[in-house]
């Protein structure tokens, strides 16, 4: 008896342990598993490299909104876009941030409406110390809460937060207090930490937010370095193992297309970044992009890599004299890239091999030049590529002769408004679409339950093509706006796993 009650007690106990332990876990899970952002490297363009904080304003972002969809950008995922450290807020007597209405006569929350109303997704800029780096705009220090709750009202989805001025704070704790008012306020907001490094954030971030800068700058604004960008590289290359699908090493954002870079180092930039799992945010002027650097920006087989949904970061595997070769990244259809980066002043010859892609030596492979648009083989054995001086050849190598590409969305909008009148209750319908870029045919998005009672979403597909039908009853409503957030989840077919959850806006406003 007394056996069994003592039985009873271990067993009682060991529940209690499991139970302690497994509610810790949440807060080492990476922040993506509850809101499923970013589940692949975020795409979009910020005005910094560029432009620095000066001319940046309401005009210059809606210019470069409109560029990036003329110039096919957003066709091929650039979707995140709004101002960096741009004078956009300042904080009034009330302790409350307001938008600079001088710079953004529309005010923050109408940039976000325009952006939205094209089909791109809104970023923001803050910093978590007392000011930003400029000491132009307050910092988020001791007003966390208040912030976050500015920006989800402002409807971000994509929040980068600076490290300036922030002398005694430390990293871990001062995002990890952003990431909770993030979560109180509400708004499911893909997190941009951007330390530089310091914290070595690649230990703890992933439960935090959804992205961290390892290095410094990769660029004063309007020149772009090449030796910046060759340092970002190393830096970043040694930290492989901490990025994967929600959670992304930052080596910082595109130089592409900026002064300072030749043809070739331009190509060679964006296959590293690819190889890299970066995120790729294009810093430059999109409206006087030339034809090179918009054929190098909107490289879909190249993104492809980028966008693999394994989200595996890609390494140095050996060297062969100057030239770099980089693999380690299997992709979703389980083929693999390899990227040979010559670094060298003179043109070089390298074979890449099976080996080099984990494959027997005797193997039988395709080989796809994700540059030059072709496919060779079938190969036994190695193949031997020549590159010019700071250039690569950025390869897709497969048993199959078949190189499908992930999934690339491109919705219409991503803010349904409806309205109506009290006096005259009815049903209205506002469709928002989305388009899949990518090779697959997707499943039906599921919309996840818990929508408010007046509103209704059912999709169906046509082709690469489904709608969200969004039916709005205002029967019983009372005059006022409503709004709900509506979030849809679904997987890439190829891997099986999660695609990144698709959310938009419904407002509806009632007379
Ligand atoms: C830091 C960041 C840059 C940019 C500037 C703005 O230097 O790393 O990307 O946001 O601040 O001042």
């Amino acid at each position: 008896m007394k056996l069994a009650r003592m039985a009873i007690l271990v067993v009682f106990a060991l529940l209690v342990f499991v139970w302690l332990a497994s509610g810790q876990a949440p807060s080492s899970r990476p922040r993506s598993d509850e809101d499923g952002l970013a589940l692949t490297p975020p795409m979009g363009w910020y005005p910094w490299n560029q432009f620095g904080q000066e001319p940046q304003n309401e005009q210059l972002i809606k210019d470069m909104a409109d560029a990036l969809i003329r110039g096919g950008m957003k066709d091929a995922g650039y979707t995140y876009i709004g101002p960096d450290e741009g004078i956009c807020f300042s904080r009034d007597a009330n302790g409350k941030l307001t938008s600079n209405l001088e710079r953004y006569p529309s005010g923050l929350g109408g940039l976000g409406d325009y952006i939205h109303g094209l089909g791109l997704k809104y970023a923001l800029y803050t910093d978590a110390g007392t000011h930003t780096c400029s000491k132009a705009m307050p910092g988020t220090k001791g007003h966390e809460f208040e912030d976050m709750q500015a920006f989800a009202d402002w409807r971000a989805d994509y929040v980068k937060v600076d490290w300036c001025n922030t002398t005694g704070q430390n990293p871990a704790e001062a995002y990890a207090r952003l990431r909770d008012a993030q979560l109180a306020a509400g708004r499911p907001i893909v997190f941009s930490l951007c330390s530089w490094g310091e914290g070595q954030p690649w230990e703890w971030a992933a439960a935090v937010g959804h992205l961290w800068r390892t290095t410094g700058d990769i660029c004063e604004p309007g020149k772009a370095s090449w030796g910046n960008a060759m340092k970002n590289t190393e830096a970043n290359e040694k930290l492989y193992r901490a990025a994967g699908p929600g959670h992304w090493n930052d080596p910082d954002m595109l130089i592409n297309g900026m002064s300072g870079l030749s043809e070739a180092q331009n190509r060679s930039f964006f296959s590293l970044w690819c190889v890299m799992a970066s995120p790729l945010i294009a810093g430059n002027d999109l409206r006087s992009m030339t034809e090179a650097t918009m054929r190098i920006l909107t490289n879909r087989e190249a993104i492809g890599i980028d966008q693999d949904p394994l989200g595996i970061q890609g390494r140095v595997v050996r060297r062969d004299g100057q030239v770099e070769i980089w693999a380690g990244k299997r992709l979703f259809d389980g083929s693999q890239a390899v990227l040979a980066f010559n670094r060298g002043a003179a043109s070089a010859q390298v074979q890449v091999t099976p080996g080099d892609v984990g494959m027997e030596e005797s193997a039988q492979f395709y080989a796809r030049d994700l540059w030059a648009h072709r496919t060779a083989g079938p190969h036994v054995g190695g193949i031997r590529v020549t590159i010019a001086p700071s250039d690569v050849a950025l390869l897709r190598i497969s048993k199959a002769d078949d190189f499908p590409l992930p999934p690339v969305l491109v919705a219409d909008s991503y803010r349904a408004v409806l309205s109506a009148s009290a006096k005259a209750p009815r049903e209205l319908t506002k469709a928002i679409t989305v388009r899949n870029n990518g090779s697959g045919v997707l499943a039906l998005w599921k919309v996840r339950p818990g929508l408010p009672k007046w509103l209704s979403v059912t999709v169906s597909q046509r082709g690469n093509t489904q709608s969200f039908a969004n039916k709005v009853s205002t029967a019983g409503l009372a005059p006022g706006h409503y709004h709900a957030l509506v979030r849809a989840d679904n997987r890439e077919p190829l891997s099986g796993l999660a695609m990144s959850a698709f959310y938009y806006d419904v407002d509806l406003d009632v007379e």
